[in-house]
């Protein structure tokens, strides 16, 4: 078992005051009680029940029923044969809250048990986090090794709208993880060595346009070689596939299709000769690879997104052969001919086995991930693979899986020591509800997705549209002087392009991040650009919001945290503001355990609607001396944990919008 799962929870620090979650606290509390119940002889609890049991200690949705709440009560009662109410008496005379949590009285309601955190213990758990550059959230206490695969193009083919997700999703898993203290390995396994060069190299040869770019790589910008080859791959892709409707509408391509009438053999012809290492394919793909790597590097890096590795399919190609060898002379795995393909049956012989060599004697996809998963246990040892993939792709995963399992039996290296995980997405729709498409039927470019996101955000710049309130009601300001942010104040045209460069990546990756991965998606500019609602922008201009009184004030925050010894949570807004700050951890625990980034934008949307119910409630640079102080640092922790919290996500923040 590995941090994730169930089990996520223990062997942190469980002292808030050490970085550690008083959700962890309040677990291991009940942990000891029922630990005690059970040796008392109260009802037997086998010692692996007990993390399912720990784990329904919950966050309480309304505060009036306390903090945490656990429910046990009502399933141990069931097996003891005792009233839930009774049993959660008998848990509740074991519990022991420390100087941690209020003691806990009586039972709610059928058997809940509601514990309340101590306002002394909440303030000073507040004050070591001001203090703490990581905000009070601990490192796990064992932290693991986890490759994470994503990203994952096919080179010389453009990037479309459906690489987005698994970029921005297995960017922000790699951050958050590695926030969490693991050791994060980022590799963007590329496709640089699919049938797609097969339609690049017959385009090259058959209707290459010289005039679009020059042979002379260091004359002119790489863009005009990608560009050119992406324009082959989209015609020589409509030639060879011949459907009519698309080559009524390509009279290039209906031309083409007249004069080649066999282009789609050819294609596989080209491929099948650069696999078998044919010069002339080989020199051009050598040729092709720089410019087409260093289109994707651009791409990734305007999304702010690098990788520690992009090794690609490419890399694993001399191991292919030696693979499949190990996996036919491993009679764990048993891997064996069928009808001249070689192939590993899974599931008996009526299943369709999990092919690794065509009839042809063509690798596949699934050959180059089992090289790519022996290679990765033996030079990263991970404890965990986390592979940031379509849905679609679910059965090679579960095949990829199963045939690693029986492959663990090697000695060299444990292939099934490792938690292999697909962290699978669901697909981007457009407004129609239909896979999202261009006017034309093409892929939306996400190139043309950036620019569009980046133009729109300028556009709304201009317009001077400003956030409401979450709830939209009109602002009841305690102190409307506070507003440094909300002047507007005036941006030169450079600093304009920043902002809007920034709020537009964000409004797309948020959008995407605040979804439910494993659901399908629609892609709408106006939705994500809004102002209002749980989206970057609204939480972009949090944090600008927030960050503004410092400025306005004239304070400094370093020497504010500094000076700061205690705070006072005396009214309900400083004390909620002041719990959901203590709940980072929490929430970034998690999006671990169930690799869903989600939880972390439901999470800072919900603090920055505590925070706006304290700011809209209760003066701040209005109010005077140590409560003065006291607001101040509150507001200094929400701004940092806000902007820690979309760093993580990926997405920028601005000092004014
Ligand atoms: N290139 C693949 C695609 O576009 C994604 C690669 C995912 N990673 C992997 N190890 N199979 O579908």
């Amino acid at each position: 078992m590995t941090a994730a799962g169930g089990d996520a929870g223990r062997g942190l620090v469980h002292d808030p005051l050490r970085g550690g979650t008083f959700r962890d606290a309040v677990r291991g509390m009940f942990q000891a009680a029922l630990e005690r119940l059970s040796a008392d002889g109260v009802v037997r609890i086998a010692a692996e029940d007990l993390p399912g049991l720990v784990d329904q200690v919950r966050e309480t949705a309304d505060p009036k029923f306390g903090d945490y709440s656990g429910t046990m009560a009502m399933a141990l009662a069931k097996r003891a044969g005792l009233k839930p109410r009774d049993m959660a008496i008998e848990i509740i005379r074991r519990l022991d809250g420390g100087d941690l949590f209020e003691p806990p009285t009586e039972p709610v309601g059928p058997g809940f048990i509601n514990l309340r955190v101590r306002e002394d213990a909440l303030a000073r758990a507040v004050v070591a986090a001001l203090h703490d550059p990581r905000m009070g959230v601990a490192p796990v206490a064992e932290p693991e090794t986890v490759v994470i695969d994503f990203g994952g193009p096919n080179v010389a083919k453009p990037m479309h709208v459906g690489h987005i997700r698994s970029t921005v999703i297995g960017d922000a898993l790699a951050r958050i993880l590695r926030f969490r203290g693991h050791r994060v390995i980022t590799d963007n396994h590329l496709g640089d060595w699919g049938t797609q060069f097969g339609m690049i190299l017959w385009g090259w040869k058959h209707c290459r346009d010289d005039s679009r770019f020059t042979a002379d790589p260091s004359a002119k910008p790489t863009a005009e070689l990608t560009a050119e080859l992406a324009r082959l791959y989209r015609l020589v892709r409509k030639v060879a596939d011949a459907k009519p409707e698309e080559l009524a509408r390509d009279p290039e391509a209906a031309a083409l299709a007249a004069r080649y009438p066999d282009t789609g053999r050819e294609v596989l012809a080209e491929t099948a000769k650069l696999h078998e290492g044919d010069p002339e394919n080989r020199a051009l793909w050598e040729q092709f690879m720089p410019f087409c790597r260093a289109e994707i590097d651009r791409i990734f890096s305007r999304l702010h997104v690098s990788f520690d590795h992009a090794l690609g399919e490419s890399f694993y190609q001399p191991m292919l052969a030696g693979v499949v060898a190990e996996l036919m002379a491993d009679p764990a795995v048993g891997a064996r001919e069928s009808r001249g393909a070689i192939g590993i049956f899974l599931g008996g012989e009526d299943a369709p086995p999990f092919l690794i060599r065509k009839a042809d004697g063509a690798f596949l996809y699934s050959t180059t991930d089992l090289a790519t998963l022996k290679w990765r246990m033996e030079h990263w040892k991970p404890d965990r693979i986390l592979y940031v993939v379509d849905s679609r792709q679910g059965p090679h995963f579960e095949q990829l899986f199963a045939t690693a399992k029986l492959w663990g039996c090697g000695d060299r290296h444990r292939i099934d020591g490792v938690e292999l995980v697909h962290v699978a997405f669901g697909t981007v729709l457009g407004e129609d509800g239909k896979p999202f498409k261009t006017r034309a039927g093409d892929t939306v470019g996400l190139e043309a997705l950036l620019d569009e996101g980046v133009e729109r955000a300028g556009r709304m710049q201009h317009a001077g549209d400003k956030p409401q309130p979450a709830d939209g009601r009109p602002q009841h300001d305690g102190d409307t002087t506070q507003h440094a942010a909300e002047g507007r104040p005036a941006m030169d045209a450079a600093e304009q392009r920043h902002v809007a460069e920034i709020v537009g990546m964000g409004a797309i990756k948020y959008a995407d991040l605040s979804q439910n991965r494993t659901t399908d998606y629609v892609f709408s500019f106006d939705k994500m650009l809004q102002l209002t609602g749980n989206t970057a922008a609204y939480m972009q201009y949090a944090v600008a919001r927030v960050e503004g009184i410092f400025s306005k004030g004239g304070i400094d925050r370093a020497a504010l945290r500094q000076s700061t010894q205690g705070v006072s949570l005396s009214t309900p807004q400083e004390r909620a503001l002041a719990l959901e700050l203590m709940r980072f951890g929490e929430a970034l625990e998690d999006v671990e355990i169930d690799y869903r980034p989600n939880v972390l934008t439901a999470w800072l949307y919900e603090l920055a609607g505590c925070y706006s119910s304290f700011y809209d409630a209760l003066p701040v640079l209005k109010a005077e001396g140590a409560e003065r102080d006291s607001r101040l640092a509150l507001c200094d922790l929400t701004g940092r944990i806000l902007r820690e919290g979309l760093e993580l996500l990926g997405i920028g923040t601005v000092e004014k919008m």
